[in-house]
């Protein structure tokens, strides 16, 4: 199977490569989804008998849930361990993320109220496909009333993804060249707030009072990710200067930042070809620790929440290491820099939001290492921007 469009007719439109061009498209990416599935005149406390979210879900879908099960791939991995924190933390259904390429082979015990849920940007993916095949096999053998849905999340409704679930949320995010997802990931983080804000609206795990203010921090994403791009890029261009030498970088975060940087790690690897990881600040104790000194820089996304404090301290004991530390960090953050050495500043959101903010100086930051370096961005070496094969 091919998919059906011809990268000749979108254009760069002046950008120097289409991921550069794309993560620029991230503001519009952002207000088309939020106009796409939010009721604009739905109000807390109108009474009102219907969601605030449309996302077109069949009731079916959600009556009886008792846990639901993520399969995907890359990326779309870690849009879903941000979706399971808010699946877990608003709506309290308890929620595993599995990779598809390991789940075909040693499926998780079927339980029968589990939803399914596979992303993936493509829709191709071919282990994310053969996942989902099982799992729908495997339900369709299941002994029960209860006729439990495979959902897709995906930006190619029309893709064999599509074809195969019973139902789906489209990302909308337009195509995408560049083979590092960039746009398409934050349409899938997008998809799963306006997922979770649903089901926490139906099943009234928040109140409709916490929902609208939810909603409202949304709406303002878009400018505030304008705000990163026009204020950030230039700084982020010149920083990028210094690691042309680099060889391994880490990235840590925590809570529902830990995904994002996983992503940061992935992002740099897949177009730069600098070692890097990703790891959940407080393991760092665990073992990475041991590889820093003065050549390993370290990038923390710290951003006001409950885990603030404890990942500054986890900074500080990279610091006492030698190794230099860049912080992903919210504007007018004074104490953040007594502690990093560069600052990646990025709009006071809340916590629960702050992914969508703190993805962009990490996307910017892998895009110019990697263009500063003269390296194929849109191409990057033994990468496909679909991998339709095992
Ligand atoms: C490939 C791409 C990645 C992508 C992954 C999953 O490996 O290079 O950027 O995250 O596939 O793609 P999907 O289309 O399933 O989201």
């Amino acid at each position: 199977r091919t998919l059906d469009w011809n990268p000749v007719v979108v254009e760069k439109q002046g950008f120097r490569h289409f991921m550069l061009k794309e993560i620029y498209e991230q503001p519009g990416v952002v207000r088309t989804c939020l106009e796409a599935y939010l009721d604009q005149d739905w109000h807390a406390g109108q009474n009102s008998e219907t969601s605030p979210i449309h996302l077109n879900l069949s009731p079916t879908l959600t009556e009886n849930l008792e846990n639901i099960q993520i399969l995907a791939c890359g990326t779309s991995w870690h849009a879903a361990l941000v979706g399971k924190y808010l699946l877990e933390q608003l709506v309290g259904i308890p929620t595993s993320v599995q990779y598809a390429s390991e789940f075909r082979y040693a499926p998780a015990p079927i339980t029968p109220h589990t939803l399914t849920i596979g992303v993936t940007q493509s829709g191709e993916t071919a282990d994310t496909l053969a996942a989902l095949d099982l799992e729908k096999r495997r339900r369709g053998n299941l002994e029960t009333k209860f006729q439990p849905h495979l959902l897709g999340i995906t930006n190619r409704p029309e893709s064999t993804l599509g074809q195969m679930v019973d139902e789906v949320i489209d990302t909308h995010a337009g195509i995408e060249i560049g083979v590092a997802a960039t746009k398409t990931f934050i349409a899938q983080l997008i998809g799963f707030y306006c997922l979770s804000l649903d089901l926490a609206y139906q099943r009234k795990t928040l109140s409709e009072e916490r929902i609208e203010e939810i909603l409202d921090n949304l709406r303002y994403l878009p400018a505030q990710i304008e705000l990163i791009l026009e204020s950030q890029e230039r700084y982020i261009e010149e920083l990028a200067h210094d690691f042309a030498e680099t060889q391994d970088f880490i990235f840590v975060g925590r809570g529902i930042n830990f995904p994002i940087a996983l992503e940061g790690a992935l992002k740099l690897k897949e177009i730069s070809y600098i070692h890097a990881e990703g790891y959940p600040a407080g393991e760092m104790k665990h073992g990475p620790i041991a590889l820093l000194d003065n050549k390993v820089p370290v990038v923390s996304i710290a951003m006001p929440g409950c885990v603030y404090e404890k990942v500054l301290s986890n900074a500080q004991e990279a610091k006492a290491r030698d190794a230099r530390l860049i912080g992903v960090t919210a504007m007018n953050d004074t104490e953040a820099n007594d502690t990093f050495d560069n600052l990646l500043p990025v709009p006071e959101v809340e916590e629960l939001i702050s992914p969508l903010v703190t993805v962009i100086p990490l996307q910017l930051l892998s895009y110019h290492i990697a263009a500063r370096r003269g390296l194929d961005v849109d191409q990057p070496r033994n990468l496909a921007k679909s991998v339709t094969v095992e």
